[in-house]
């Protein structure tokens, strides 16, 4: 027997209707979605276009990298990403201006404030950055929009030679004995923000800074530690994985050596 009905021309025509704009509206979700995620999705600055095009990664390892180096080319210290309506500065009058003079102005990201909220109260983790409340200009005459994406970047930070002076690559760590009679003096907290700074300063920092000289003084006096990294390749350059912390894609390896305790200098 056969089921199959014909259906009128009319009502062909209504059904086709209707698939043609169920895919219609489809099209415009993913645009608009598109819109949304990306606030100018369709930006040609050379910025944009590198971020986009992945081209970035032709001259740098690591995006903090290539973001460190276009910080430092930016006369201000800050930089615009369009196409994520992101604002990214190193200058540390915008992260005092952040974190302490208009902090209301600049809470937490949506995310961690939707997670995290209750548990640790505003204007904390800013892990997927803050954002900025209503329209404001930040110190270096940055305009940043309501409801836009601000982020300081300390990576970036510790490499500005307009922070650091023209050797920031070199590890001297004399920079920071200039107290009296050549003591640890720290530096501003605006240009050195890995704690944080201004009113909510990490609470672990003395904890931290506690664990890393306990590990100086068991650790680094009575060893010495070579990066050799993969296959015992030298000159490697690490790559950090995206995260809340800065750990390194399939670890960091090293060749451990003991010291040995000589009769007049200690260890060598
Ligand atoms: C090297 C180690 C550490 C670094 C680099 C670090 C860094 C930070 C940063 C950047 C923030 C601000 C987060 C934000 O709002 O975006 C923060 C907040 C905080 N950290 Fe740490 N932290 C470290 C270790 C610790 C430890 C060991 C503890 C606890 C024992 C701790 C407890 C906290 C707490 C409670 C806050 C929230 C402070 C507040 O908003 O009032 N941190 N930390």
């Amino acid at each position: 027997m056969d089921d199959a009905v014909e259906l009128s021309w009319g009502a062909r025509c209504a059904g086709l209707a209707f698939f043609s704009l169920s895919i219609f509206l489809v099209a415009l979700a993913a645009v608009l979605l598109l819109v949304r995620r990306w606030p100018n999705p369709w930006c040609g600055c050379h910025v944009c276009r590198a971020y986009l095009t992945g081209s970035w990664a032709k001259d740098f390892t690591n995006l903090a990298d290539w973001y460190a180096h276009l910080l430092r080319e930016s006369p201000t210290g800050t930089v615009h990403f369009h196409v994520l309506g992101c604002t990214v500065t190193a200058n540390p009058a915008n992260v005092e201006y952040m974190l302490k003079t208009r902090f209301d102005n600049f809470p937490k990201g949506r995310r961690f404030a939707a997670l995290l909220g209750d548990l640790l109260g505003a204007g904390i983790f800013n892990f997927d950055s803050k954002f900025c409340a209503a329209a404001d200009v930040l110190p270096d005459g940055t305009y940043v929009e309501g409801e836009s994406r601000v982020m300081y970047h300390p990576y970036a930070m510790g490499r500005m030679p307009s922070i650091w002076g023209a050797d920031y690559e070199a590890f001297r760590p004399d920079r920071w004995l200039t107290g009296p009679g050549g003591s640890f003096a720290p530096a501003n907290l605006y240009k050195y923000p890995v704690f944080q700074a201004g009113l909510r300063v990490c609470l672990g920092k003395e904890l931290a800074i506690t664990e890393m000289k306990v590990v100086g003084v068991a650790v680094v006096k009575a060893f010495d530690v070579e990066v050799v990294g993969e296959h015992g390749r030298s000159g490697w350059a690490p790559t950090f994985v995206p995260g809340l912390t800065a750990s390194i894609s399939g670890g960091l390896p090293v060749r451990i050596i003991k010291r040995t305790l000589t009769p007049n200098s200690g260890f060598t």
